[in-house]
């Protein structure tokens, strides 16, 4: 087989067998097949697609490419949370204390940034010594001690998508259903999870952009979980707007204490207590979503999650003081707020317009191995829906450069859309996709 052949039949459109998706998938992992190859292989997929059969042998081949995690001797039963991408969307940081306080263990594997799209682990790496590289030994050890681990994919687990992902970052084949499918299934499978709550998201700020590609990349997903004897359910969530009000990695470790301690934005805390809530479900710890919401919810009124956000970050080697005192974590050198250019009911405000320039302020990467600015971002004052008068606070921006906040000013500006009436706030999900429910 050579791989320039598996290349051209998919851009022919053809379908591929199980045994070239294996060869393509092990060549590119072991370093036989180049990123110039793999990036071909990858836009043709993006271009073409792949029935379901071919992306449940692309997730398998993905999961082979490594090794597999048991965690059946260390937890009961392992329950994970992926997210497909989204722009301020720190919900991981927040919902994995929250789900341990309240008696769910959770060793999350999380990814970088993508896109326009943050990355959970570029935000905790915000945090002074917090180390995002634990290794199987380590995952194991802290997860059986606090119950809560928030590191990378180890370099054994699905080395395949850890490739693939860096790749896909800056070769512009990211939105693909079949390459986020695998990609998001690989992980959770080879992360030994036994259930998995899967928030995919839609709209302008996500992978997704309608309504009918999300639920068709959700049903995709749960049908793989499915195939490989797992549980999984999926919430479509809105990302027309970015999620709280902060984006930028320093930023939403700021929005993300504050939401544990019960301050934060109200659309990112009703977003995580759903999260939240549907994970102990899955962990058989709540018997309801309400309950589970509610368990949520106490976990945050008496200050148990932030605790165990406190114990995550010290187990991690991050040094506490940073997320005690916040105003201790990296700051733009320059800071100033935009007013509002006009009086009227916010009609939209452009997530990805919102997204690529946070990674133009250096919140996110050009090319693969970039270093990231944890400083740089946006905060957002004003939600679609809500009126605003000429000279209020539209949002901020955190600039490294004077050349910088001024593009990033003119951008988020047009980013916003007024209304003279009155403009509906938008949902924050627009539905649940179980395995019952497809
Ligand atoms: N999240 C992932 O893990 N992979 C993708 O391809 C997109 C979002």
């Amino acid at each position: 087989m050579r791989a320039v052949d598996i290349i051209i039949k998919k851009r022919d459109r053809q379908e591929l067998t199980c045994e070239e998706i294996e060869f393509f998938i092990n060549g590119y992992t072991v370093g036989e097949i180049p990123d110039y190859q793999a990036a071909a292989w990858a836009m043709a997929v993006l271009l073409n697609g792949m029935v379901p059969r071919e992306t449940t042998d692309l997730t398998l081949a993905m999961v082979n490419s490594g090794e597999r995690l048991d965690l059946s001797g260390v937890v009961p039963i392992v329950v994970d949370k992926h997210s497909t991408g989204g722009v301020g969307d720190k919900t991981s940081l927040v919902v994995e204390p929250v789900v341990a306080a309240c008696g769910l263990a959770v060793g999350k594997m999380s990814g970088r940034g993508l896109g326009f799209s943050g990355g959970t682990l570029d935000k905790m790496e915000s945090i002074p010594g917090y180390r995002v590289d634990l290794s199987t030994d380590e995952f194991l050890k802290q997860l059986k001690s606090i119950g809560l681990v928030l590191t990378g994919q180890t370099a054994d687990l699905a080395p395949a998508d850890g490739k693939f992902y860096a790749l896909r970052d800056v070769t512009g084949t990211i939105d693909s259903i079949p390459l986020i499918a695998s990609s998001v299934m690989s992980k959770k499978i080879a992360g030994g999870a036994d259930a998995i709550l899967l928030d995919v998201k839609v709209g302008s700020g996500a992978f997704m952009r309608t309504l009918g590609q999300a639920r068709q990349l959700a049903e995709l997903m749960v049908s793989i979980a499915e195939l490989t004897g797992r549980r999984a359910l999926a919430l479509l969530s809105d990302m027309n707007q970015p999620l709280g009000r902060a984006v930028g990695n320093a930023l939403e470790v700021v929005e993300a204490i504050k939401t544990l301690r019960g301050t934060g934005p109200e659309d990112l805390k009703e977003h995580c207590l759903t999260v939240a809530a549907h994970m102990l479900v899955l962990g058989e710890v709540a018997g309801s979503v309400e309950q589970g919401r509610d368990l949520a919810k106490a976990a945050i009124a008496q200050g148990t999650a932030w605790e165990r956000f406190k114990s995550l970050v010290t187990a991690q080697g991050g040094d506490l003081s940073y997320i005690e005192e916040p105003q201790k974590l990296p700051r733009a050198k320059i800071i100033e707020v935009v007013p509002s250019p006009r009086t009227g009911y916010l009609a939209e405000i452009d997530a990805r317009w919102v997204g690529e320039t946070a990674v133009l302020l250096g919140a996110g990467r050009a090319k693969k191995g970039d270093a990231i600015d944890h400083s740089v971002g946006i905060e957002i004052f004003a939600k679609v829906g809500d009126w605003v008068e000429t000279g209020q606070p539209l949002f901020t921006v955190h600039a490294k450069t004077r050349g910088e906040m001024e593009q990033a000013r003119q951008r988020l500006l047009d980013a916003h859309r007024w209304s003279d009436q009155a403009v509906e706030a938008l949902p924050l999900f627009y539905g649940v996709i179980d395995q019952g429910s497809r």
